[in-house]
């Protein structure tokens, strides 16, 4: 993927987008980079149940992705089970790999990472699952889930194009539910960056859930946990209902 190629196509995608999410584009952060992943190689930081999963319905979907956390043992087991297209590396060599990266680690390793992961990180589509839980992450997780998740994500890591993805259901249901037949199970977004969306759209679309827009990462916040849509397997539909959104 070309990160600066942002073509016609792409740009109308964008607008289509926040559109149909009813985002006021003045809340659109307008950077440089490319809304199309196509084929894009992704790096997954946190290769646990909601990594390894995302990872492996990604690299159905064509892409290449690198899976990371602290055992690189398993997750070279991982690479060599799932076959043509995976590999794995250090956290740092999966985030500099990736032309989109996954982060789904437990929320009180993200200060770390956003030191540790700076320079890889910044300037990149970055899609974070992860949620502030205060049982395992301690003080830190009262303070994210405070100002909300998706604005703490965002202070957590600096640079980053940053989506709220893929954290408002269980991993077993990303295993059973990925391209069912009929209405699929929708996963709400969020993120301030309009291309970075137009990405995160595309890449729920390809591990088989339907995209729904919420807004700016203020918003966020209406899918984080503990909000009545989090942990639901809720149709597009419903789940805009739920948020109030425009159909
Ligand atoms: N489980 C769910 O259904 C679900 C649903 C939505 C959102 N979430 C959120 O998504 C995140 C991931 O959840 P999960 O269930 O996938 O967790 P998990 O199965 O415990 O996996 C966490 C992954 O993060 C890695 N990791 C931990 N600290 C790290 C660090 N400092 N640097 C790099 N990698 C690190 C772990 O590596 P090691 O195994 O080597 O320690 C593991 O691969 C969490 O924030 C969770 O709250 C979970």
């Amino acid at each position: 993927m070309n990160k600066h190629a942002f073509t016609n196509i792409n740009r109308r995608r964008f607008l289509v987008v926040a559109g149909v999410a009813g985002l006021g584009l003045g809340l659109m952060t307008r950077s440089a980079g490319a809304a199309d992943v196509s084929g894009a190689k992704i790096g997954i930081i946190g290769s646990g149940h909601i990594g390894g999963t995302l990872g492996e319905l990604w690299l159905k979907a064509g892409h290449e992705v690198m899976f990371s956390s602290l055992d690189l043992a398993y997750d070279q087991s991982l690479a060599a089970r799932l076959g043509a297209g995976a590999h794995a590396g250090t956290p740092k060599q999966a985030a500099a790999y990736g032309e989109v990266l996954l982060i789904s680690v437990p929320y009180a390793a993200l200060p770390q990472l956003g030191r540790d992961l700076a320079d890889e990180i910044r300037g990149k589509v970055v899609l974070d699952t992860c949620n502030p839980i205060p049982q395992r992450d301690g003080d830190m997780a009262n303070e994210a889930k405070a100002a909300g998740a998706g604005i703490s994500s965002a202070r957590l890591l600096p640079g980053a194009r940053l989506v709220r993805a893929f954290n408002s259901v269980g991993y077993r249901m990303l295993q059973s539910e990925a391209h069912r037949a009929g209405e699929r199970v929708a996963i709400p977004l969020a993120s301030d960056d309009g291309e970075a969306l137009a990405s995160a759209v595309k890449l729920v679309q390809e591990a088989g859930f339907e995209p729904v827009v919420v807004g700016p990462l203020a918003r966020a916040r209406e899918f984080d946990p503990g909000m009545p849509v989090f942990g639901k397997a809720l149709t597009a539909a419903q789940l805009r209902d739920a948020l109030s959104l425009k159909p």
